[in-house]
Formats: C-alpha cells, structure tokens, sequence
C-alpha cells in the first residue's frame, strides 16, 4: 500500500519524496516535531498538539509557513488520503535549506512535512505485561519543553533500556526523576497522584495535561512536584503516559516490582476515563475546533 506523506504542500508517495542535504534538520536537528494520535481516523486533541507546535517553533525562533487553521485543513485531507482509521501523524518543522552555517539564513523557506502511519490499538486498562523502566542519567538539554527532533540522548537511553532487557528508560537529574525518554511519569503516593512539573525538565506532554485534568474530574488529589529516585519505585502505583500509549502502567523500576507487578486501581480508573475522553471527542459527529494562531 502507497504510504502518502505531505511536504511542503504537496503530497506525494513516501518513497519519491525528498528533502535536501543541507536541510538544517539533518544537519543541526534544527527543527520541532509532533506526534498525534488517530482514532476511527480522527486525530485526538489536534489543537492541543498544534498550539505545542507553535510554542516549540516560537522558541526556537522558527515561523511555520502555514496557520494552525490551514495546517489542520491539509493533515484532514492527508488522513482522508491515506485511509488509516488507527494510527498516528507524525510532523516535523524544520528551519529548511541552506548553505551549512551555524547562524540562522537571512532568507529561507522551512520544511514542512507530515505522514500518516498505522499503529495497533492501545489494549484495555491495565491489560498486558507492564512496563519495565531502567533508571539513566538525564543527559538532555534545558529546554526539555521544547519538542525538538534533537532526540540523541533519548534515542540512547532508550536503547540503553532496551539492552537491559527493560521498555523505557526513566531520566534522573540531580537525585530526581523528570520523566522517560518519550514518554512523562506518573506515581501513585498514599492516594496522591504526583509528576513532574512543567518547566525546562520535562517535555508538556499532551497525556499529561489531559490526565491532569481528569484526575480532577475524579477528585484524585494532584501534587506536581520531582520525585526522588529512591522514592519513585517505592510508590503504589507508577505509570508513563505518551500520545502513543496513553497510560502504560509500570510493573518493574530497575529490579524492583512495583504494586508486587501488578496494575494498580487508580491508573486503570484514569485509563478509563481517558478512553472515555478519547472516544467522545473523536466520535464522528464531535466538532474538531483548532484555535488560530500563526
Ligand atoms: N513522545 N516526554 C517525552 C520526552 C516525549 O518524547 C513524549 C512523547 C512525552 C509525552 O508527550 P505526549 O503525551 O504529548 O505524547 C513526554 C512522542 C510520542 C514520540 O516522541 O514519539
């Protein structure tokens, strides 16, 4: 099946697409992505995710070429286009082509793209193995707020996980935990539900804001502060949140059981509810509102 992908206003089959040597993305990693998730063929909190975008372009002082209103035009028609019911979007804005030099170009155009690409279906609360995190240094940069494609210490650290024969691997700076490699997280503590605040350490992840919300929908009380490393895996309860995986509950921090392995009652309530957000927003009929901006 042709895999479509939009770029620079055009859509074309993935495979005759083409981006130039000197494109500052492949050079520096100057560019800001995002990744969004479709349901039924409609994408979940798309404004949410357009006004990160423009917020991570911003602060890298980068003006993407379209509005919020018209980029949401173009990624309905590629989704209409590509036919992919569940899945994901993945976008990248680049600050484009031009002759390798540290400085900004006075003059040039930005890279645009995106594609649209099948996943599974996330599984019901609390079902499957868990999630094993293995505890890495957080080597980021300090702006971890801003979503940008320079992504090697992540890409290292999940690697890092993966050969210890964990899933994710979770950042500690400084005797505390900010979040995962791509993904931010949760701990249950006496009843409480406590993560990272936002700021330079973590990335404001989508998840996490919407599950903020829920929980005080469900009147769980919520603490926004770091938590310790030796603290975290003694928590009732941990999860890791992503646009990708919604809630992957934690069932191993290094070689420590979390909940004796097993998924705690408060991330499946939270799960619950989010699937149910999920799905009255993307139902067919639910309006899908971008705010202008740009
Ligand atoms: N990652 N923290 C980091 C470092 C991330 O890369 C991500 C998402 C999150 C969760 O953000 P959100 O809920 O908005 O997806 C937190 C995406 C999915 C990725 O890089 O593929």
């Amino acid at each position: 099946m042709t895999e479509w992908i939009w770029l620079n206003g055009e859509i074309l089959p993935m495979s005759e697409a083409r981006v130039g040597i000197e494109d500052r993305g492949f050079q520096f990693a100057d560019g800001v992505y995002e990744v969004i998730r479709l349901y039924g063929g409609r994408p979940f909190a798309l404004d949410e995710h357009l006004q990160r975008l423009w917020k991570s372009a911003v602060d890298i002082q980068l003006t993407p070429p379209l509005t919020t209103n018209a980029l949401a035009v173009e990624i309905f028609g590629l989704i209409a286009k590509a036919g992919i019911s569940e899945g994901m979007v993945y976008l990248q804005l680049t600050r484009g082509v031009a002759a390798r030099n540290h400085l900004f170009p006075d003059v040039v155009e930005p890279t645009l793209l995106f594609y649209v690409r099948p996943l599974p279906p996330v599984g019901a609360p609390g079902s499957g193995e868990g999630v094993k995190l293995l505890a890495v240094p957080d080597e980021r940069w300090k702006r971890c707020w801003i979503k940008s494609i320079a992504l090697l210490p992540n890409v290292l650290a999940k690697n890092a996980a993966v050969a210890a024969g964990a899933d994710e691997a979770v950042f500690i700076d400084c005797g505390n935990v900010t979040e995962c490699s791509a993904s931010n997280l949760f701990a249950v503590i006496n009843g409480k539900l406590i993560t990272h605040p936002i700021g330079t350490k973590v990335l404001p992840g989508i998840t996490r804001m919407i599950l903020l919300e829920i929980a005080g929908e469900l009147g769980i009380e919520v603490d926004e502060r770091a938590l310790g490393e030796e603290e975290a895996p003694r928590a009732e309860e941990l999860f890791i949140t992503s646009t990708t995986r919604e809630i992957g509950w934690v069932s191993c921090w290094n070689d420590i059981y979390i909940g004796r392995g097993r998924c705690g009652p408060t991330t499946i309530a939270l799960h619950k509810a989010l699937k149910q957000r999920i799905a009255s927003e993307t139902r067919a009929e639910a309006p899908m509102m971008v705010s202008a901006v740009g």
